[in-house]
């Protein structure tokens, strides 16, 4: 019998294939949706990504008087140049979206007006002094909730340049402080621990703002114009995260996904799979808007697993809960340390993966950074919680593909903060 796949129930998948459409990079999108406001001149964003979260962006930037367009994927941002923002009446609704709240609290940082900032119940809970301590230093006045914590009220402008060192290695934590040094005058430098995401400084260099970089130390100098672009977001590989596990896992699949964004600093998932042995295959690439972009196959087969490298965590972070489903499927296991970061995401990753993947009779001890995962391990079907949380959803719908019985997922719809059509694009795909 073929997989029956509804957005609440799944059952063990014969095989998939296809070609498959992903939906617009949610990292890329938030990105280009931000600059595009600040520049000087409309810019136009096609395949912009179906993400709640990247939505959540948009609202933001319209109730800071930006006027912006949306027909399906293409976007139109009628930038208001750098000091068009306008304060809000209201508080800015960031959502679901760390992204949103984190990198846009950058740019209001360098706005004379206050503005309240807040979302919901999930990021109510995140953690904010990560922005909190070096936007003080800049010269904005931050204030929080208890601990950190959302909303947060941010009272800006007169921005000094800072050398910053990130105390932990994060994208939207670089990007708020770059985005600050736009508004500051001179030369704002971030230091990073270990290489994270540079989408921040493709897009900048993009919207004609000079990036350096030299060793781990990102700069930029403030006050400089940003012009209006036309621009095409790649596939997300986070969520082609997904299908790749998924096609290594059902015996006899064979997917093959376009238009994919290949950064270098997103791509670990791809060197990490293939260090265990997944028949996955680059078709081609090339460099548009400065992001690199291509076609991947992949085809299922016998996986190795071991222990994924610390140093390979920090850029695997988005995929670890997917991970950690492949890892009951494969020869030796799968353990990972380092991955702390996990327990602050949309929910306590390293908790609700623990909690579903025992729900599923699967063998797992947790730390307090990561877990580890015994391998060839037969999977029931059962109720999976998915915590509010698109990626905990996610993975274990696929973990419902090579299971026994029926899984079923509650508040499956958490899906669309970053791949509303996920559900679809896993029946089309699958027997
Ligand atoms: C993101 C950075 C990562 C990632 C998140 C998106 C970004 O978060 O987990 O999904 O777009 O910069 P951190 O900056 O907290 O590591």
């Amino acid at each position: 019998m073929s997989s029956t796949i509804t957005a609440k129930s799944i059952t063990r998948a014969k095989r998939l294939s296809g070609s498959v459409r992903m939906p617009g990079d949610k990292s890329i999108s938030h990105r280009y949706a931000m600059l595009a406001a600040i520049a000087q001149g409309t810019s136009k964003i096609h395949s912009f990504a179906e993400s709640a979260d990247c939505q959540s962006t948009l609202d933001c930037l319209k109730k800071l008087g930006v006027r912006i367009e949306r027909q399906g994927s293409d976007v139109t941002i009628e930038g208001v140049g750098f000091d068009g923002l306008k304060a809000s009446s209201e508080a800015l609704d960031a959502g679901n979206s760390g992204s949103t709240i984190r990198m846009l609290s950058g740019i209001l940082s360098g706005q004379p007006f206050r503005t309240v900032i807040g979302g919901d119940a999930s990021l109510s809970r995140r953690p904010m002094k990560r922005i909190i301590a070096p936007l003080t230093r800049m010269g904005a006045r931050i204030q929080s909730s208890e601990g950190g914590l959302p909303p947060l009220t941010i009272e800006g402008g007169n921005l000094v340049p800072i050398r910053y060192e990130l105390p932990v290695a994060s994208a939207q934590v670089k990007t708020a402080v770059l985005f600050a040094g736009l508004y500051a005058k001179g030369v704002t430098e971030v230091v990073e621990p270990h290489p994270t995401r540079d989408h921040s400084e493709i897009a900048l260099r993009q919207f004609g703002v000079e990036i350096g970089h030299e060793g781990q130390a990102i700069s930029v100098r403030g006050r400089s114009e940003l012009r209006a672009q036309e621009l095409t977001v790649p596939g997300d590989i986070s969520s082609v995260a997904f299908f790749l596990v998924a096609g290594l896992l059902v015996p006899g699949s064979d997917l093959t996904f376009h238009d994919i964004g290949l950064n270098p600093t997103r791509i670990a998932i791809l060197d990490f799979l293939r260090s265990i042995s997944g028949d996955i295959s680059v078709l081609s690439s090339e460099s548009r808007s400065g992001e690199l972009v291509g076609s991947v196959r992949v085809q299922a087969g016998t996986l190795g697993g071991g222990e994924i490298p610390v140093e390979m965590v920090p850029g695997l972070i988005d995929e670890l809960p997917v991970l950690a489903v492949l890892g009951t499927q494969t020869e030796d296991g799968l353990t990972f340390r380092g991955a702390q970061e996990l327990r602050v995401k949309e929910s306590d990753r390293i908790a609700a993966v623990a909690d579903n993947l025992r729900r599923m009779g699967t063998d797992v001890e947790e730390f307090p950074d990561g877990m580890r995962i015994a391998g060839k391990q037969r999977l029931h079907g059962a109720e999976i919680s998915s915590y509010g949380d698109h990626r905990i959803a996610m993975a274990f719908s696929i973990a419902g593909l090579v299971a026994d019985g029926v899984t079923t997922i509650d508040d499956s719809d958490c899906v669309r903060i970053s791949f509303p059509s996920f559900f679809e694009t896993l029946a089309r795909t699958a027997e």
